[in-house]
């Protein structure tokens, strides 16, 4: 076809929500420099720059082939000349100086080491890079004062910053399955998150927890993980109360799009095969840049730390978790901004409420939340904005 073609049904798309984004592209070459950008202003708490250059990014992903001259981009949406310039450069040379360089430096690679240490954020990690501080076992050897999660992430940093396979996650999903199944019968568990979406790996594993009898859910977190901690299954969490009825933030709008479920944010302790363990090691050798001695090896013993996500919704908000804990965390973005803009409409992974209307529309499945966002249904494996 012509590379007129290519394109005309993204042109009036502009929001990442009336897109469809597989998982696998053709344009990694492009969106991962640009995503480097987004990330390096997110360390700079440079929002608007992020989100810009993440939407860029997002765009090529959606195109059904590799971009080869700058003209096939000319009708595209959410492209910023930033972005363009950025792209204009790897086309031309192979590679972008403005993102090598970046890569390159020592703030990027610092404030990419020390996010990584779970319970850490940009703030935290910021202020220690001003401190001189560059790597998580520096964080160790000046004797910073780390919370309960940093030590924990620190103590776990390789094991957390080694990818989790999809067949790791299928065994973690047994077992909350056993622990929800014995603390109450009748349960729904589904894996949300990025394995819902099609990943190969992730960063961690995240379920969404609900049972048909509304109220049956109340309090079955601690329950949860009472029980898993019996098995010893937890090296570490963090089990935070439903607070949505309590709250007064108006509809369906937490402050900062966190929501209010019980949820518990955790590290398993993964027991593995000796298949798994050699797969374990020859994996990281691969990794030459680990930071080796912040975790404590065990060699001899099998077993690795993997962090897991627990969300317990109320049955009459599951549609809405779901939809709200699938992801990508970009597609989120642009659901609400969606909904906000265009519609006249709140979105949270608790409700969705319509100003226009001054109700709430209660919805039984996502394909009903789509619909009453007046969205084409998009399935999770083409969320992947
Ligand atoms: N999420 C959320 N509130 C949080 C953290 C996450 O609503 N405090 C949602 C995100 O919006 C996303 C989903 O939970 O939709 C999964 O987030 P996360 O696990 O961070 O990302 P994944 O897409 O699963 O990717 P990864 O493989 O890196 O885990
Ligand atoms: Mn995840
Ligand atoms: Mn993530
Ligand atoms: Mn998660």
């Amino acid at each position: 076809p012509k590379p007129c073609e290519v394109t005309p049904a993204i042109i009036t798309k502009s929001y990442a929500c009336q897109r469809r984004t597989p998982l696998k592209h053709h344009n990694s070459f492009l969106t991962e420099p640009l995503e480097i950008l987004a990330e390096n202003a997110e360390f700079s708490e440079n929002e608007g720059r992020s989100i810009a250059f993440r939407r860029s990014a997002s765009v090529l992903k959606a195109l059904p082939r590799a971009v080869r001259a700058m003209d096939e981009l000319k009708d595209l949406p959410c492209l910023g000349e930033h972005s363009l310039r950025v792209i204009k450069e790897i086309l031309e040379d192979g590679t972008s100086s403005e993102v090598e360089s970046t890569r390159q430096s020592e703030q990027f690679q610092a404030m990419k080491a020390l996010t990584g240490v779970f319970g850490v954020g940009v703030r935290t990690a910021d202020r220690w890079f001003r401190e001189g501080l560059r790597s998580p076992l520096d964080l160790v050897h000046t004797g910073q004062k780390l919370s309960h999660t940093q030590q924990a992430g620190v103590q776990h940093y390789n094991d957390l910053n080694t990818p989790v396979t999809k067949k790791e996650a299928m065994v973690i999903s047994d077992i909350v399955e056993r622990a929800v199944k014995a603390v109450l019968p009748g349960a729904i568990i589904i894996l949300t998150g990025g394995f819902r979406r099609g990943k190969e790996v992730g960063h961690d594993v995240d379920f969404l927890i609900t049972h048909p009898e509304e109220g049956a859910e109340e309090r079955l977190m601690p329950k949860i993980v009472n029980w898993l901690e019996d098995q010893g299954l937890l090296l570490y969490q963090k089990t935070t109360r439903n607070s949505y009825l309590e709250s007064k933030d108006g509809p369906a709008r937490p402050p900062s799009n966190m929501d209010r479920f019980e949820r518990c944010f955790s590290i398993f302790r993964l027991e593995q095969t000796k298949v798994d363990c050699d797969e374990h090691v020859d994996a990281s050798s691969y990794n030459s840049g680990r930071t080796d001695g912040t975790e404590e090896r065990h060699s001899g013993s099998s077993w690795r730390a993997v962090r897991v996500d627990l969300v317990v919704s109320p049955y009459s908000q599951f549609a809405f978790a779901t939809l709200g804990w699938t992801g990508s965390k970009l597609f989120e973005r642009e659901l609400r901004r969606w909904a906000g803009q265009e519609k006249g409409m709140s979105l949270s992974s608790h409700a969705l409420y319509d100003s226009k209307q001054q109700r709430y529309l209660q919805a039984n499945s996502e394909e009903e939340l789509f619909a009453h966002l007046g969205l084409e249904y998009i399935p999770p494996s083409e969320r992947n904005a």
